[in-house]
């Protein structure tokens, strides 16, 4: 098979593409033909050695694959081959076979393309888990959305939306927000160029948000605290910006506020069946027409490395895939 290869730790231009044995499954684990790999941004932090997740070079990198099983191992019990699967690897997945645990296997929706659903495992299982179990969000609440056009953020407009949530959209672009709107964001804030705390105060009416999702981190966190309303929720979801934000206590005593940390890989370890029923969830809403994966573009195997730059360029919107 041809894969990509972290065979030192550093950024993207040293990855290589190489040609390596197919991967066995294990006796609980399936074979998949990907057909469509997910880039996500703790890719970018994997081959660099930075991630709470440590591989150790050479590994190829990958989180997420789309495709059909191929091969199962003797204790797999649900999937067959045949099946079409989106599997969390979490490494791996830039190559055209990866192994996935059959636990770590989700159906695809019977009308969704291979290459959507190698932008749908990761950040609709991230954003349905943050909204769901840990926000629990109500229909008529307000979502502050940081990096809206992003992976999960983009997935968080949508999934907030449809859940009965008025949508406030925050990014840097003004490009960036109109895509936040065609996905369904009531409202946009460009905190490029404008005060994050002031905007959510005026379109509020001082009143503030009740959820806030930040796969951001760094100085915004503290326009989070001000934007909050009386008991919000406020997700931690990652660190894009690079810096790990520190937020003082007695901020979150005066609003009655939570900060919540979201961590979906934990998660869908330790709570199996709740990531199933999210799943199912999601399915039905794909199924009704309520909501769709926005790929961005697609990129060759080799042009990984120009995939992970444009991430880390802040040039991605929505999710991009490789297409072995
Ligand atoms: N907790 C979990 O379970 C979980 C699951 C999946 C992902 N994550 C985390 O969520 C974050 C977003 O992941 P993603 O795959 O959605 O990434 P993404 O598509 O690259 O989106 C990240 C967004 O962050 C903003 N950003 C601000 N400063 C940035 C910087 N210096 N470099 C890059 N982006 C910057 C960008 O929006 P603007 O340009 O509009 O600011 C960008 O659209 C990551 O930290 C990731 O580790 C967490």
């Amino acid at each position: 098979m041809k894969a990509i290869v972290c065979t030192q730790f550093g950024g993207p231009a040293l990855l290589d593409l190489q040609s390596l044995s197919d991967p066995k499954p294990g006796p609980r684990e399936v074979r998949i033909a990907v057909a469509a790999a997910g880039v996500n941004f703790p890719d970018t932090l994997i081959i660099q050695g930075k991630y709470q997740y440590r591989a150790e070079p050479p590994f190829v990198p990958g989180a997420e694959v789309a495709g059909e099983v191929v091969e199962v191992g003797d204790q797999v019990s649900r999937l067959k081959v045949g099946d079409r699967v989106a599997a969390f690897t979490p490494v791996g997945g830039y190559a055209s076979q990866a192994v996935a645990p059959e636990a770590a296997c989700v159906p695809l929706p019977a009308g969704m393309s291979l290459t959507e659903g190698g932008g749908y495992g990761l950040v609709y299982g991230t954003v349905s888990h943050a909204l769901i179990q840990c926000a629990a969000l109500k229909a008529g609440e307000t979502l502050l959305v940081l990096g809206a056009a992003g992976g999960v953020g983009l997935a968080a407009v949508q999934l907030g939306k449809l859940m009965g949530a008025r949508v406030i959209a925050a990014a840097s672009s003004d490009a960036k927000l109109a895509l936040a709107r065609e996905q369904g964001a009531d409202d946009g804030i460009n905190y490029r160029d404008t005060s994050l705390k002031d905007s959510v105060k005026a379109l509020t009416r001082g009143q503030g948000v009740d959820v806030i999702f930040d796969p951001v981190g760094g100085p915004l966190a503290r326009d989070c605290l001000s934007a909050a309303g009386w008991g919000c929720r406020y997700l931690i979801v990652g660190f894009a910006e690079g810096n790990i934000p520190e937020l003082p206590a007695n901020r979150l005593l005066l609003k009655e506020m939570a900060a919540k940390g979201v961590f979906w890989g934990a998660f869908t370890a330790r709570e199996p069946a709740t990531n199933a029923a999210n799943f199912a969830q999601l399915a039905a809403w794909y199924d009704a027409g309520r909501f769709k994966p926005v790929i961005s573009q697609t990129y060759a195997l080799d042009q990984a490395p120009q995939a992970l730059q444009d991430l880390l360029d802040r040039k991605v919107t929505g999710k991009v895939v490789l297409v072995p």
